[in-house]
């Protein structure tokens, strides 16, 4: 530990050497990030609620209202109606929940979930001490239904269906999943990409609580949803269930309180979302989905023009390409400050098209690329 304190100045001095070192959304060269720069006004709203704690909410009220609003927002988003849930550290803690909840209530210990799906799940598996059982995907990279359905027995806890694959963007067939369900089983759709875009475009597939058979689903402010980090939306289509996972914790004021993972929850990323979601309304984030849409198409135009082919046509911003050696373009990228990702399933250059990634983005990165193929 340190043995005297410094001056604030010193403080600062510090903390900008660090963040010199890192990467920045303001320059447009990040694209291979989920998250992005939140609007002015989350940002705002985050440092005026930067010392109350959900996880004591008898203490804020005021803040635990805002939850419930913004959890009816979202839930109204995705079709639902009365739906229960909470702000919570992020689509990790929001995917570990759901299936917590579902194997408290189910009493089994049996998940499917497709080989495209984020490893929340395994972490989820492991901690929650279920089985996993990962399904191939099918050639337009979307859960196999053929092999879930040899796969559901009497074990059967919950399917998992992804609405925005990690990598590709791809869209589960959440209908054909519903339609193999057995009753009491759970049916959790993991939208943490897609929660924030595919209501926002026209044609999506149909992928939320307007299929009976969605039992919970996630959905991240802190992605596109334009809100700040630490923001993941848990939504439960009946508030009764999350009774199962609920602890006593007798020194709390713990009335209205949610039951999550978390002791301590933040209520800063409560009012961001808030804050929001009340700024773009469904208009603001239209506009925002279709010129990220806009500009993907934008670069999907460019790779043609370099012989590139995409994976798929991309359903949402993220674009994968088939490229030569893509780790090595990958890097070599990197020197020049570019961040792209890679793709595993199929093995291509990932770029993720967020807000803070322009058409002067596109152009640059693709200038640098032309030159390495
Ligand atoms: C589909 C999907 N689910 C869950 C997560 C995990 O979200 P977080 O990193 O907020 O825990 C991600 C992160 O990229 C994701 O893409």
């Amino acid at each position: 530990m340190w043995e005297k304190g410094v001056a604030n100045s010193i403080i600062m001095k510090e903390l900008e050497d660090a963040s010199s070192q890192d990467y920045h959304f303001c320059n447009g060269k990040v694209i291979s990030s989920m998250c992005t720069k939140p609007l002015d006004i989350a940002q705002e709203a985050h440092s005026r609620f930067i010392e109350s704690n959900l996880g004591n909410a008898g203490l804020y009220p005021g803040t635990l209202d805002l939850e419930k609003q913004v959890i009816e927002e979202i839930g109204q988003l995705l079709n639902g109606s009365n739906i229960a849930g909470g702000i919570l550290s992020g689509g990790t803690e929001a995917n570990i929940t759901a299936l917590w909840i579902a194997r408290n209530i189910t009493g089994k210990k049996k998940v499917i979930f497709p080989k495209s799906a984020h490893f929340s799940f395994h972490k989820a598996c492991d901690i929650l001490a279920m089985e996993s059982v990962m399904v191939e995907l099918n050639d337009n990279y979307t859960i196999d239904i053929e092999q879930v359905e040899k796969e559901i027995d009497d074990d059967l806890c919950a399917i998992v269906g992804i609405a925005g694959t990690t990598e590709l963007g791809a869209v589960d067939d959440i209908q054909a999943l519903a339609d193999l369900l057995p009753e009491k089983a759970f049916l959790h759709v993991d939208a943490a990409f897609g929660g924030f875009v595919l209501p926002f475009i026209e044609d999506a597939p149909k992928y939320d609580f307007s299929i009976p058979a969605v039992s919970s689903m996630t959905s991240d402010p802190h992605k596109m949803g334009m809100a700040t980090i630490p923001s993941g939306a848990l939504l439960v289509r009946n508030r009764d269930w999350i009774r199962n996972i609920h602890k006593e914790a007798p020194y709390l004021d713990m009335i209205g309180q949610l039951s999550a993972l978390s002791g301590t929850r933040s209520s800063a990323a409560v009012a961001a979302t808030y804050a929001a979601m009340r700024s773009l309304g469904r208009d603001g984030y239209v506009n925002l989905v279709k010129e990220c849409m806009d500009i993907t198409g934008y670069a999907l135009e460019k790779a043609r023009k370099l012989g590139l082919e995409p994976v798929m046509e991309p359903l949402m911003n993220i674009l994968c390409l088939y490229v030569p050696e893509p780790r090595k373009i990958q890097k070599e990228l990197s020197k020049k400050g570019w961040k792209v990702s890679v793709a595993q399933n199929p093995e291509s250059l990932r770029l993720v098209i967020m807000p803070h990634v322009t058409r002067q983005s596109i152009d640059g990165v693709f200038a640098e690329l032309e030159a390495l193929l």
